[in-house]
C-alpha cells in the first residue's frame, strides 16, 4: 500500500472530523471537502444538520451553490429540491410527485454537532466524538475559534502539535523565548481514557498580550502541561498555572486532501468568565499563526516511515503519533 496518499485510505472515512463552526451552517448550504470528497452541509427546516455529497443526482451540479428553501436543499441548475431524508421532493419541470424518479436522491453522510462545531464522518463512525470532561462543567467555559484552511498536510500538523522542541524557535513572537531549547527526557504514557502523550513543565514568556490568557502579570509564567493525541489527528494540550487557572486546548485537524487541512481549536478554561472570549483567545490565535506560517513552508506529506527522517529523543512524542498513525493505516 502506498502510504503517502493517506487520504485515500478507507480506514480514515470512519472517523468524525470538524469542518465548520455550527453557526457557519445557518442554514447553509456550505461547501466543505473531507478526505478529497466534496460535501454540502445544510440545515433542515427543523434545524437538523445534514451532509451529503456535493453533487446533484440530476446533472451533477454542486448543490452548495444552491439555496436552502422551506422544503429542503434546492439545486441551482434546474431547481430540484431535496428534503430531510435526502430524497427529492420537488422537480419544477415535472411538478407531479409521481414523476420523481427513485434515483433522485442525495448521497447523504453522517453529520452531527458537538462543542460548537459541525462534524462529519464519511462512513459509519467507528467511535464517538472524543468526550471532553470540561464541556458543560460549571467551572469551565468553552470558547470556539474559526475553522481555517491551512495549506499543510494533516500529517505534518499532528507531528508539529505533538512537538515541544520547536517552541523556542517558532514561537519567538509569543510565548517561546523563555523555554529552554534543551528538551529533558520525556516519558510517554496514557494520560487519560483518550489521549496518549507526555507531561512537562515549561517557562513561557508572558507579554502584555498574553496576560488575559495566562491570568498573570509576571514577564514569565510557568506552565504545567500535558500534550497527547487521539488518532487520527486530534491533539489535546492542557495547561495549569500556579494560580490554579486551567487552560485546555483541543486542536482539531481535518484533511481536505493530502496537503491541505481545516484547523480549528476549542478552549475550555476555569477563569472567572470576566474577560470577553475573543480577548482570551487572541493570544492563542497569534500562536497558531506562527505554527501555520512555519508549516506552510514545508511541502508534502510527512513520510510515515519513521526511518525516512532523522530524529532525536526530543522527537519521541511525534514519533509515537507517527507510528500509531501508520499502524492505523
Ligand atoms: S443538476 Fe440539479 S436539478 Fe439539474
Amino acid at each position: 500500500m502506498q502510504t503517502d496518499v493517506f487520504t485515500r485510505n478507507p480506514v480514515l472515512r470512519g472517523y468524525w472530523y470538524a469542518v465548520a463552526q455550527s453557526h457557519d451552517v445557518a442554514p447553509g448550504p456550505l461547501a466543505v471537502t473531507v478526505l478529497g470528497e466534496p460535501l454540502v452541509l445544510w440545515r433542515t427546516a427543523d434545524g437538523v444538520l445534514m451532509a451529503a455529497r456535493d453533487r446533484c443526482p440530476h446533472r451533477d451540479a454542486p448543490l452548495s451553490l444552491g439555496q436552502v428553501v422551506e422544503s429542503g436543499l434546492q439545486c441551482p441548475y434546474h431547481g430540484w429540491t431535496f428534503g430531510a431524508s435526502g430524497a427529492c421532493v420537488r422537480i419544477p419541470s415535472a411538478p407531479a410527485e409521481r414523476a420523481i424518479p427513485p434515483t433522485a436522491c442525495l448521497t447523504t453522510t453522517h453529520a452531527t454537532e458537538r462543542y460548537g462545531l459541525a462534524w462529519v464522518s464519511l462512513d459509519a463512525p467507528v467511535a464517538d466524538i472524543l468526550a471532553m470532561f470540561y464541556d458543560g462543567h460549571a467551572r469551565f467555559r468553552r470558547i470556539n475559534t474559526p475553522v481555517e484552511v491551512w495549506r499543510v498536510s494533516a500529517t505534518r500538523m499532528a507531528d508539529n502539535f505533538m512537538d515541544i522542541a520547536y517552541v523556542p524557535w517558532v514561537h519567538t513572537g509569543t510565548f517561546g523565548r523563555a523555554q529552554s531549547t534543551e528538551v529533558p527526557p520525556l516519558t510517554l504514557e496514557q494520560l487519560d481514557d483518550t489521549f496518549y502523550g507526555y507531561r512537562y513543565t515549561i517557562d513561557a514568556n508572558n507579554p502584555d498580550a498574553a496576560t488575559v490568557t495566562s491570568g498573570s502579570q509576571t514577564p514569565v509564567v510557568t506552565r504545567w502541561m500535558t500534550t497527547g493525541f487521539a488518532l487520527p489527528f486530534t491533539i489535546c494540550s492542557t495547561i495549569c498555572y500556579a494560580t490554579g487557572l486551567e487552560h485546555i486546548l483541543l486542536l482539531l485537524t481535518t484533511p481536505i486532501d493530502d496537503v491541505t487541512s481545516y484547523f480549528t481549536f476549542v478552549v475550555w478554561r476555569n477563569d472567572d468568565f470576566s474577560v470577553p472570549a475573543n480577548e482570551v483567545i487572541a493570544f492563542d490565535r497569534r500562536i497558531g499563526l506562527e505554527d501555520k506560517t512555519m508549516l506552510e513552508r514545508i511541502p508534502g506529506v510527512l513520510p510515515l516511515d519513521v526511518a525516512a527522517t532523522a530524529s532525536v529523543p526530543a522527537d519521541r512524542p511525534s514519533l509515537a503519533w507517527r507510528r500509531q498513525f501508520a499502524a492505523l493505516l
